[in-house]
This record gives C-alpha cells, sequence and structure tokens, in this order.
C-alpha cells in the first residue's frame, strides 16, 4: 500500500501515547498515577461552560468566518493590548482549533521546503513534527539544566543560514518549565532583526507563571511588528483544551494567507466554543488565578521532593506546569535500561507511575513530570517515582 514519504516519517506524539498507555491501564482498574497529561486537571470555569450552554440554545451551531468570529478576534485584540500592551487589529488575528492547529497555518504561510526553523531543545513535540509536515527543515539549538535551558543570542546568531526562516520561542517553557526574561527576550530580538527572521513566539502558559515573574512578549521588543508571530489560546489557562480554541497575532499579510489555509482544512473553529472563547477573555472572574495559585503550590511540593531523591537533579521551574529532572544517573545502573523510555516503562509497569521519556523532547537525559494532578496523587507518584529508582539502584537485574 502506497504511503506518502511524509507519511513514514511522522511519529505519534509520544506525550500523547504515554498518557493512552496509562488511561487503558487506569481503565482496566489498575491504580496509576498519571504524570504524563498535559492539561490542566480543572473543570472549565463555570461562567464559559454557562457561555459555550447559551451559544448551544441561541442556535449558534453553524460556519462561522473561517478566521474566526469578529467578536472573539477583537476580544483577543482587546486581551493583547491590556495584558501584553500589543496593538494588534482584529483583522491580525486568525482563530484556529487550538494554538497547535494555529502554528501548523503559519507554518504552512511562512516556509518554503527545505526551509530551515530552528527551536531550542528540550522542545515540544509537535514543533519538529509539524515543521516536517510543511517539507521545512528543524534546526535543533541544544540547553540544559546549567544554561537553566535557554538559549543564547550568541548561540542563535551563529546558528542562522540563508535558509533560516523562524524561530520558535517558546515561554513558559513545555518541557521545562523555564521563562525567558525580558532582557533575554530583547536580546534574541535584537538577533532576529538582524538576520530578518520571524520568530513565532508560542505563549501558550503565559498565564502560569510563579515567584512574581512576569510574562514578557517578544513581540513587545522595538521594531518586531513585522518580524513577531504570537501563538496562544484559551486550553491552559482556563482549563479548556477539550474546546480547541487557539490564535495567532501577526502581520496582516502573513494572517490573511494562513487564513486561506485554515479555509481549506477546517474551515473554521468550533461556533459554540469561539462563543465561549470570547466570554472566557472578556468577561474573566477569578478562577484562572485560583487555578495558577494551586499550581504554584504543587510546583513547590514537587520540585523539592524530586530534589530530594539522591542522584535526581531538577532546576527550580518558573512556569508552566512542568517539572524535568535529570536521571542520567539512574541510566547507568541496570543493562535493560539504558534510557529514558526505558525507564518511563519499567516505572509504569512495576510502580504504576506515568512520566514522559525525555527523548520525546529530544533530550534522553530526562523524563517530565506534569503537576497537572492533585496533591494527594503527587505525593504518592513521587514515592512510586522514588521507590523505582532506589530498586533499580539496588538490583543489578529486573
Ligand atoms: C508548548 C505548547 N504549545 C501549544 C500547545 C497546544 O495547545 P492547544 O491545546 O491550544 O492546541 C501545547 C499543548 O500541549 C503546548 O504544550
Amino acid at each position: 500500500m502506497k504511503i506518502s514519504e511524509r507519511a513514514k516519517h511522522i511519529k505519534a506524539s509520544a506525550t500523547l501515547s504515554i498518557s493512552k498507555k496509562a488511561k487503558a491501564m487506569i481503565r482496566n482498574g489498575i491504580d496509576v498515577i498519571n504524570f504524563g497529561v498535559g492539561e490542566p486537571d480543572f473543570c472549565t470555569p463555570q461562567y464559559i461552560k454557562n457561555a459555550g450552554i447559551k451559544a448551544i440554545n441561541d442556535n449558534y451551531t453553524r460556519y462561522t468566518e473561517s478566521a474566526g468570529i469578529p467578536e472573539l478576534r477583537q476580544a483577543i485584540a482587546d486581551k493583547l493590548k491590556r495584558e501584553n500592551n500589543l496593538n494588534y487589529e482584529k483583522e491580525n488575528i486568525l482563530v484556529s482549533s487550538g494554538a497547535k492547529h494555529s502554528i501548523l497555518n503559519i507554518l504552512l504561510t511562512i516556509c518554503d521546503y527545505q526551509d530551515e526553523v530552528i527551536i531550542p531543545m528540550p522542545y515540544w513535540v509537535s514543533y519538529t513534527a509539524q515543521i516536517e509536515m510543511v517539507n521545512a527543515k528543524p534546526v535543533i539549538l541544544p540547553t540544559n539544566e546549567n544554561n537553566n535551558f535557554e538559549i543564547s543570542p550568541e548561540q542563535l546568531d551563529k546558528t542562522i543560514t540563508s535558509k533560516t526562516t523562524a524561530l520558535i520561542i517558546n515561554s513558559p517553557n513545555n518541557p521545562t518549565g523555564t521563562v525567558y526574561t525580558q532582557q533575554r527576550l530583547e536580546d534574541i530580538a535584537e538577533v532576529a532583526k538582524k538576520h530578518k527572521i520571524y520568530v513565532i513566539s508560542d505563549e501558550i502558559y503565559e498565564r502560569l507563571v510563579y515567584d512574581d515573574v512576569k510574562h514578557f512578549s517578544i513581540a513587545c521588543c522595538d521594531g518586531m511588528e513585522d518580524l513577531a508571530i504570537v501563538i496562544n489560546g484559551v486550553s491552559k489557562a482556563f482549563a479548556m483544551t477539550g474546546w480547541r480554541i487557539g490564535y495567532a497575532a501577526a502581520p496582516m499579510e502573513i494572517i490573511k494567507k494562513a487564513i486561506q489555509f485554515q479555509s481549506h482544512s477546517t474551515s473554521c473553529a468550533n461556533s459554540i466554543a469561539q462563543k465561549a472563547a470570547e466570554i472566557a477573555l472578556s468577561k474573566e472572574d477569578n478562577s484562572v488565578e485560583k487555578m495558577r495559585v494551586e499550581f504554584e503550590k504543587r510546583r513547590n511540593y514537587l520540585i523539592k521532593a524530586l530534589n530530594n531523591i539522591p542522584n535526581v537533579y531538577c532546576n527550580m521551574t518558573k512556569g508552566a506546569f512542568y517539572a524535568m529532572p535529570n536521571i542520567s544517573y539512574y541510566l547507568k545502573l541496570n543493562s535493560k535500561i539504558k534510557n529514558s523510555v526505558d525507564l518511563c516503562s519499567y516505572l509504569l509497569d512495576k510502580y504504576k507511575v506515568a512520566l514522559v521519556p525525555g527523548i520525546a523532547f529530544g533530550v534522553d537525559n530526562y523524563v517530565r513530570f506534569s503537576y497537572a494532578n492533585s496533591m494527594e496523587n503527587i505525593k504518592k507518584g513521587v514515592e512510586r517515582f522514588a521507590d523505582g529508582l532506589a530498586n533499580l539502584h539496588k538490583s543489578k537485574i529486573i
């Protein structure tokens, strides 16, 4: 059976496949603590659900404009002005079926065959896949915990070639939890301007920042109006992952073309979810802040507990809801556990704790925890993780 070269290269999202296995075990009655999930464990706030119910009852159930309904595009432009000090008109906004889909529409719009798109590593799994889907080439910039998982302007400058089209920056970061400082982003913007490359700034976790850290958008830097493409959405901040609403804000020429790609794939985002997202952004109550405070408590507990495990090292994260401890020590103890996938399979099968192997993000010496889970489960799950590592240490044979 013929399948395309493109299809031969594409792999299922490793984060989703671990989660799938863990969910299947849970369905079979096995008590698994799932640190694999990339979505808030809270329910969508009631005022947003009410807006969705009202949209259904008002028969708001037809195709919408491909770009998104004007009220939502305006609510997004207003939010970007109010919270990020960014000046966009509603015509600069594309509403898609999730931020993930906005990124794909943007890549389709700006990348030609074999163009290079730079991504810092560890990277979110879908960046490499999407870059390859549009026949462009991911170019990886490695980082590690010693440089706080941040790329430097010098490193970026050296990596840019005549084929470079864009850099993707994700702050707050999945999987590392790193939040770039304003100064570092300004320095990166200088390099982007020097070489005239786009910066796709994925800000989906912007509301989840801790320790009084402030989120800053690279689009705010002087001279970035024509180069910055802001990606965001309601999934993570408003616990709306299943509603599938995300957006891009960019120069009009780019948005116009991205709308055309969208019009030929999904036609438009879900009409009911668009109405709910409009209310989420324009009539916010304190539910987002409540969730943020809870995530911060969990982060404080988890990072400390991880660092108490012998030979595990984890940076204090500043945002998102992930922690990425270095577990390299435990990859040298047993002939059956040579990499992060082996370690995660062992921990899931024997200790009923689901983690994402670092290799899914390009780095084998780490595993990723999502603390979008109850405190009780986090406590139980870290104990299981520690027991699993300790037993690996004790026995040479599993
Ligand atoms: C870094 C990053 N960007 C984008 C997304 C996608 O968000 P959405 O649900 O809006 O498609 C995710 C989801 O896990 C993410 O981690």
